[in-house]
């Protein structure tokens, strides 16, 4: 396998241009109120990555020269999703609101988690595999999911940041999932990544935000016989990586918290907590 070309991925890395993106046209079209929902939750996840660095800073991944050049890149582009969403819901007339906890405060079990991860990572050498594997995974639902919020919201403003910011999310996911392949190729860390993953992964943004509002969105971007075609189409994908064949992701986690297949039980637009 060919070793990974770092210098080209970060001469084509850089935060999007947020003076690009016609504001002032924002207000000019309807946002559905589903669409809005799913916007504050999605900025909230962009905007707490620099916590997630925190954690990561703590593990092994800071000692990979390629790894740690990718979070710096990351985490600027990251940010500027954060921001940028979070203008178009001000420019839409639904400014975000203050966060209900200091994000900097992390529940009890988010910091046990952090630690536990730095404990697996100073004890096994090849943990990196698991943290690309784990941000192949977040990065490829997360741009799936920006591609449905675009087919179902409808917003020509919209439309236009997402396809930017998809842009981005498709060099995470492609920085991460190579990375990933050539570190699963040692049969010892593939079945450790397998293992974890099968036991531990759920959703990007999982414990950050509300189980409500994750559930919401997953239901509003992944129901029906699109959304879950879409669905089906990243567990396919990331079933390509070595040990990963028969994994059971997103379309799984789909079934175990949303419901079962195809339908969306009439919830757009409906609350049901
Ligand atoms: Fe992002
Ligand atoms: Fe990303």
């Amino acid at each position: 396998m060919p070793p990974f070309d770092l210098d080209a991925w970060v001469a084509r890395s850089g935060a999007l241009d947020l003076d690009a993106i016609p504001w002032a046209d924002v207000a000019k079209h309807e946002v559905p109120p589903d669409a809005v929902r799913t916007l504050t939750y999605m900025q909230d996840i962009e905007r707490h990555t620099i916590i997630y660095l925190r954690s990561l800073l703590a593990t092994r991944a800071v000692d990979d020269p390629e790894v740690s050049t990718f979070l710096a890149c990351w985490l600027h582009e990251e940010t500027f999703h954060g921001i940028a969403l979070s203008r178009f819901l001000e420019c839409a007339g639904h400014p975000v609101p203050p966060r209900p906890t200091p994000r900097g405060q992390e529940p009890i079990a988010k910091r046990l988690e952090s630690w536990a991860t730095s404990m697996v990572s100073k004890a096994w050498p090849d943990f990196c595999a698991v943290h690309m594997t784990w941000g192949a995974i977040n990065e490829l639902t997360t741009l799936t999911g920006y591609l449905r919020l675009k087919t179902v919201a409808r917003h020509p403003v919209l439309d236009e940041l997402l396809e930017t910011i998809m842009r981005d999310e498709s060099r995470h996911f492609f920085f991460y999932y190579r990375q990933a392949e050539i570190r699963l190729q040692r049969p010892v860390a593939a079945r450790v990544a397998r293992l974890l993953v099968d036991r531990f992964w759920a959703p990007v943004g999982s414990g950050v935000g509300s189980d409500e509002d994750l559930k919401f969105m997953a239901r509003y971007l992944f129901s029906g016989d699109e959304g879950r075609a879409q669905a089906r189409k990243v567990d396919d994908t990331l079933r390509k990586l070595p040990g990963f064949a028969n994994a059971q992701l997103l379309e799984a986690w789909m079934d175990r918290h949303v419901g079962p297949t195809g339908h969306n039980g009439g919830l757009n637009g409906h609350r049901h907590n």
